[in-house]
């Protein structure tokens, strides 16, 4: 840990815009003003239990109410204590009694065009079915099941049919190789596994079920497969072990009462790269967290019954689990959903879907946003994007000419952004800018929703001074927060509770600004020293992105015997070649933005950046590669490994 890491981070971005909403967005939002946030917010603060409690009586369905809102044991949080629920019956069974029921809640576009539209009552029925046949597989109440599947509306209705009879589900994203998926199955002991035949992406066939045939080797808990045919290719069916999808739908009864669980029962696991190789299996449970995920669903994106609503995200991502299927899905919205890739078959697949289904909220990340502005606008031209009304972002921050850009070419300079700051762990959103009441600032999730009490400490828990960057917490428990780590209370006790006392630590940093708007500034490991000064990654990053021929960038510092630490920076550009010439003006552009100190000592320039599989710059190796190391860090999580071969051979 670097000396002066108890103190507090300087902040060198000048980001003055403010974009507040229209009258007529405000006029008719759910959330009218800040007025009104900030005392939904006091409200909330307050009195965080009576706020919950208001809202749970009329928002969950209840088969059995509760006796008590919360019980905090710290670090260990119940919500809704004695109560009986079911999210399944939350997102389905609610709306079958209203004129819901024959509205469409899926609207899905697979890559190679098919399209599959379910009303709520159709997508009750397919769950039930798909109950009924884990139930005759011999899942039970509180099995753990491994879902590995591609982006189709079975995937939904597996995740719900678990839910529906109390099995826990564990999905796996369906880019995972063979070892994830049996490390994850192992920590979980899941006793079943869902899959498919094949997944399409880009064009080509993801061979999943041979995939799944890798990890069940090395997976004992697991007893049976159940495999949906998305392609038709021929895969191995071992006797005994695999079923087909259509086959145990074909005999399964439509009728499965959704089973009465306890608030605290737990609905799913989600696992996130931790620190160190082994995976960390996020547990999140069923009141509290179906609650929240609602109640920010509404808020955030000022979801109005007639909205068409589409979130790019995978279901393999928390994303995925909280705003396609449980927020959406209780709150009785429209989605669409589509199964590939952004690029296929063209760079303008995504508002070619904009236009065709007459999206009206349209919620993506940085990282695709980043690559259209370097695919071109050309894309965009050629398609009507009038339908929208509300854009936003979630997974990293966004650099503020990339917001400039989204707001611009996206929104037609009338779309709020909801910038949308939160985690697996956080269940939900945390700080988002409430699209009819808060201004909106490029590059700032803005503020706390109600119920969110953040704070910003240096080491050891003191407040920062107001403006200062430090490591963001959360001061009081709410209801979408993770309960622990599947299998592992102490590690749950260890990241999370121990570093500040009191507080949930998020392990990223933050500075709150004189208007009380919050920066999200990278996490607490990325922090890069220049020249003495502790800056965030985002801040130098967003100073290259305002550079014209400047796609994408990411910043780290590496050992240097000379000035100790040396900034590196790697940029994808765009409209140029590279050049000697235009390394030499980004040093300097650098330099104007933020000061002479922080103009980095080399910039090399690369085709990709090693990401994530959901995405996110993996500035960690970006270190090794620019301190010359041979070996790099723990890669188990990166999307693709020839973008380091090609780093590390500076091609260009
Ligand atoms: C980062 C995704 C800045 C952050 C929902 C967080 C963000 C991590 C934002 C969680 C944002 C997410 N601005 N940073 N709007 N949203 N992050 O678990 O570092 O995949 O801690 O959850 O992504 O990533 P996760």
């Amino acid at each position: 840990m670097p000396e002066n890491a108890a103190s507090f981070l300087e902040t060198v971005m000048r980001e003055e815009r403010v974009f507040a909403p229209s009258p007529e967005f405000a006029s008719r939002a759910r959330i009218k003003s800040q007025e009104e946030y900030e005392n939904l917010w006091n409200e909330a603060q307050q009195n965080p239990e009576a706020f919950w409690d208001k809202i749970a009586q009329t928002e969950l369905h209840w088969f059995q109410p509760y006796s008590q809102v919360l019980q905090w044991n710290e670090p260990f949080a119940q919500w809704f204590v004695g109560g009986k629920t079911n999210a399944s019956y939350n997102c389905l069974d609610r709306h079958l009694n209203t004129p819901w029921r024959n509205k469409a809640a899926i609207l899905w576009e697979g890559e190679p065009g098919d399209q599959r539209t379910l009303t709520y009552q159709q997508l009750h029925r397919e769950v039930c079915k798909f109950a009924n046949a884990l139930k005759g597989l011999g899942v039970k109440k509180g099995d753990v099941v491994s879902i590995y599947m591609p982006m189709t509306p079975e995937l939904v209705i597996a995740m719900l049919a678990c839910a529906r009879i109390g099995a826990v589900h564990s999905v796996i994203f369906a880019g995972f190789s063979a070892e994830a998926i049996a490390d994850r199955n192992n920590d979980a002991s899941a006793k079943v596994q869902l899959t498919a035949d094949a997944g399409w992406r880009r064009g080509k066939q993801l061979p999943l079920k041979e995939t799944v045939d890798a990890a069940l080797a090395k997976s004992p808990s697991v007893q049976k497969c159940v495999v949906l045919r998305r392609i038709g290719n021929q895969v191995n069916m071992q006797e005994g072990r695999d079923f087909w999808w259509h086959d145990l739908m074909q005999d399964a009864s439509a009728d499965c009462p959704a089973e009465p669980l306890d608030s605290e029962h737990p609905l799913y696991i989600l696992y996130t790269s931790g620190s160190t190789g082994k995976p960390k299996g996020i547990r999140h449970t069923t009141a509290g967290y179906n609650l929240y995920v609602k109640k920010t669903f509404e808020w955030v994106f000022d979801y109005r019954e007639e909205d068409i609503f589409w979130c790019t995200a995978d279901c393999g991502w928390v994303t995925g689990h909280s705003y396609i299927v449980y927020g959406p899905l209780s709150a009785g919205a429209t989605q669409v959903m589509y199964e590939g890739a952004p690029n296929w078959p063209a760079e303008d697949r995504f508002w070619e879907i904009v236009e065709k289904y007459k999206v009206n909220i349209f919620y993506t990340a940085p990282t695709a946003i980043r690559a259209f502005i370097k695919w071109g606008d050309r894309h965009v031209d050629k398609h009507d994007l009038s339908s929208l009304r509300l854009l936003g972002t979630v997974g990293e921050g966004i650099n503020p000419e990339a917001w400039m850009w989204y707001h611009r070419k996206i929104g037609g300079e009338r779309c709020p952004i909801v910038d949308t700051w939160w985690q697996t762990e956080t269940g939900g959103i945390m700080m988002s800018p409430l699209p009819g009441a808060i201004a909106a600032k490029p590059g700032s999730c803005t503020k706390p929703l109600p119920g969110v009490i953040p704070a910003i400490v240096k080491e050891g828990g003191q407040p920062v001074e107001q403006g200062q960057g430090g490591m963001l917490c959360i001061a009081k428990p709410w209801p979408g927060m993770l309960r622990g780590i599947w299998g592992d209370d102490e590690r749950y006790k260890q990241q999370y509770w121990s570093r500040v006392p009191g507080m949930y630590l998020t392990g990223d940093n933050a500075r709150c600004d004189k208007d009380g708007y919050y920066w999200i500034m990278g996490r607490i490991d990325d922090v890069i020293n220049v020249s003495g000064h502790r800056l965030s990654t985002i801040e130098v990053e967003s100073a290259l992105v305002s550079h014209p021929n400047v796609a994408e960038a990411a910043a780290v510092d590496r050992p240097d015997e000379v000035k100790g630490q040396a900034l590196s920076v790697f940029v994808i550009v765009r409209d140029a070649e590279p050049s000697d010439e235009l390394r030499e003006e980004l040093r300097q552009h650098v330099g104007k933005e933020i000061g002479a100190f922080a103009k980095p000592d080399e910039v090399w320039f690369t085709a990709a950046l090693p990401k994530t599989r959901s995405g996110k710059i993996m500035r960690r190796l970006l270190k090794d590669i620019a301190s010359g190391k041979e070996e790099v860090g723990d890669t188990t999580t990166l999307e693709d490994l020839n973008v380091l071969a090609k780093l590390r051979a500076h091609e260009e």
